[in-house]
């Protein structure tokens, strides 16, 4: 196939905020020749390339001078199956969604509690996705990356990967790996985790005494419809803030505070606190100051109720940023990606 090029185009429908911005240069990759086509019109133009999945983490304050490359492969295979150990292959352009989706229809538990995350295959592994008490390190087996200095193409097994809260070694590196596509160590018999939060509660609610991924998929859905607005619906990038981590010391001096304080102690002497209870107990909590805000649902999540610009979302960043520090003495980190 060859690459469609198309000269600045907006790209408001390419990232969840819904932000306007636009591409110097756009196109979109649905294969292998395709990616080493873009990175060599992008080279021929003189001009950087921006990989993008789903947009789902990005937060764009400027028209971005570059050619922008949307990962659009598309495709998922079971590589080996034991019957009880099943290797599944995403390529990087498929929707997190659909896959997850695809993996219980094919009776595969793992992937549950990461259901209805915004975003693609490929993106995943960037900031090693995680949600209800799963991390997707915790079933990667590798994944194939092309080297944008090199042009080769390698792979990285778990090892490799460096992955931590919402880190990985390719977002610290985004100038030199492109990941083309994951593979995950799913189970026909899986160890279901339900202790995050009202999971186990809600399956309880439901009433069946042995619940499968399935089951769990679903109530995870409906938490999520819940607390986090549709990004089809309302602007938003997910939780805005990592959850900080802090020492155990400093924790206690919180506590000794805020008796309601939530922190997860992790085991290393260190705690990682709920920035959605901090930004919440400082009284931002459904703020709004014209087309920004603070989701009424959920305070780690920023929005766009329509027109907002990057900047207007990052200037409300910084004022919640400095807020949390005077206050609880604790720095915020965004998670999204800034342009
Ligand atoms: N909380 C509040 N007020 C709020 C929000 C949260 O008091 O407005 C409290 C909650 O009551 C709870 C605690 O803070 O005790 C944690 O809240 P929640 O379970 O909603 O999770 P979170 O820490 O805010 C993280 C992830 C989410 C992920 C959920 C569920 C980060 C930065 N965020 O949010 O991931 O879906 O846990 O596992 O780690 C994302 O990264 O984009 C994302 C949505």
């Amino acid at each position: 196939m060859t690459l469609q090029l198309q000269e600045n185009l907006s790209l408001k429908p390419y990232n969840t905020f819904g932000v306007e911005v636009s591409a110097r240069w756009f196109a979109q990759a649905h294969d292998d020749a395709e990616v080493r086509e873009g990175l060599a019109t992008a080279a021929g133009k003189g001009l950087p390339l921006m990989v993008i999945g789903g947009g789902s983490n990005l937060l764009l304050t400027r028209d971005v001078e570059a050619l922008v490359l949307r990962m659009a492969s598309r495709g998922a295979r079971i590589l080996s199956d034991d019957g009880v150990r099943v290797v599944v292959e995403a390529e990087a352009g498929e929707v997190w969604d659909d896959f997850v989706r695809w993996t219980l229809e094919q009776g595969l538990g793992g992937l549950e509690n990461l259901s209805l995350i915004p975003g693609t295959v490929g993106a995943a592994p960037m900031q090693n996705i995680g949600a209800y008490g799963v991390e997707i390190k915790d079933v990667f087996v590798s994944l194939t990356a092309l080297d944008r200095q090199s042009g080769e193409l390698r792979e990285f097994d778990l090892g490799e990967c460096a992955f931590a809260y919402r880190e990985s070694r390719f977002k610290r590196e985004p100038e030199r790996w492109l990941i083309l596509r994951v593979r995950f160590s799913l189970s026909r018999a899986p160890q279901l985790r339900l202790d995050y939060g009202p999971v186990r509660q809600r399956l309880a609610e439901e009433g069946g005494d042995t619940p499968t991924p399935a089951d769990v998929s679903r109530v995870i859905r409906a938490i999520r419809r819940e607390k986090l607005p549709d990004p089809a619906i309302l602007g938003n990038a997910g939780s805005f803030f990592k959850n900080p981590v802090v020492t155990a010391g400093e924790a206690d001096a919180l506590r000794a505070r805020f008796s309601d304080l939530v922190a997860y102690p992790q085991g290393d002497g260190q705690v990682k606190l709920a920035a959605g209870w901090l930004i919440d107990r400082a009284g931002w909590k459904g703020f709004r100051d014209g087309a920004v805000g603070v989701h009424a649902q959920q305070a780690l999540v920023l929005v766009n109720y329509g027109g907002a610009t990057g900047a207007q979302l990052y200037a409300l960043a910084g004022r919640i940023r400095e807020d949390i520090r005077q206050r609880f003495g604790v720095d915020l980190e965004m998670e999204p990606n800034l342009y």
